[in-house]
């Protein structure tokens, strides 16, 4: 949990956010105990840039991982960072009911929420599982 937190506040650092100048730094964890950071990279026409989850994800993804237990997510507002809807959406696609997203300010000022509270009633396709 601790671990996970600073690698996270150490993403942050890495945060491409000249625009917004809202810095996020995540840092995921697999289940066999690997850790993968992320941090949001802006671009200069606004809708292209990507979030720090998906980021943290994608690197894991195409690193061969998509078996994950937690992902820790620090923001720069005053408020814990929540993940946004299509943060929502792209963790779901890997990240079950009983995974825990925990959204923290520093090491000692955190929330865990489940993944099945954060997203509830998720889409499936009629035909999957
Ligand atoms: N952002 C994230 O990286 N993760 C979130 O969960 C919310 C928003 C980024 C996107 C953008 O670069 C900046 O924060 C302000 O919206």
């Amino acid at each position: 949990m601790r671990e996970l937190i600073e690698k996270a506040l150490q993403a942050r650092e890495k945060a491409y956010a000249p625009y917004s100048k809202f810095k996020v730094g995540t840092a995921l964890l697999t289940k066999d105990g690997k850790i993968y950071t992320g941090c949001n990279v802006e671009n200069v026409s606004y809708p292209v840039g990507i979030c720090a989850e998906r980021t943290a994800i994608s690197k894991a993804v195409a690193d061969g991982e998509r078996n994950f237990t937690a992902i820790a997510i620090v923001g720069s507002g005053e408020d814990h960072c929540m993940p946004c809807g299509m943060c929502r959406q792209f963790m779901a696609e890997f990240c079950k009911g009983n995974f825990d997203v925990i959204v923290a300010k520093s090491i000692d000022d955190y929330k865990i929420i489940k993944m099945s509270e954060l997203l509830p009633h998720t889409f499936k396709m009629i035909n999957e599982e």
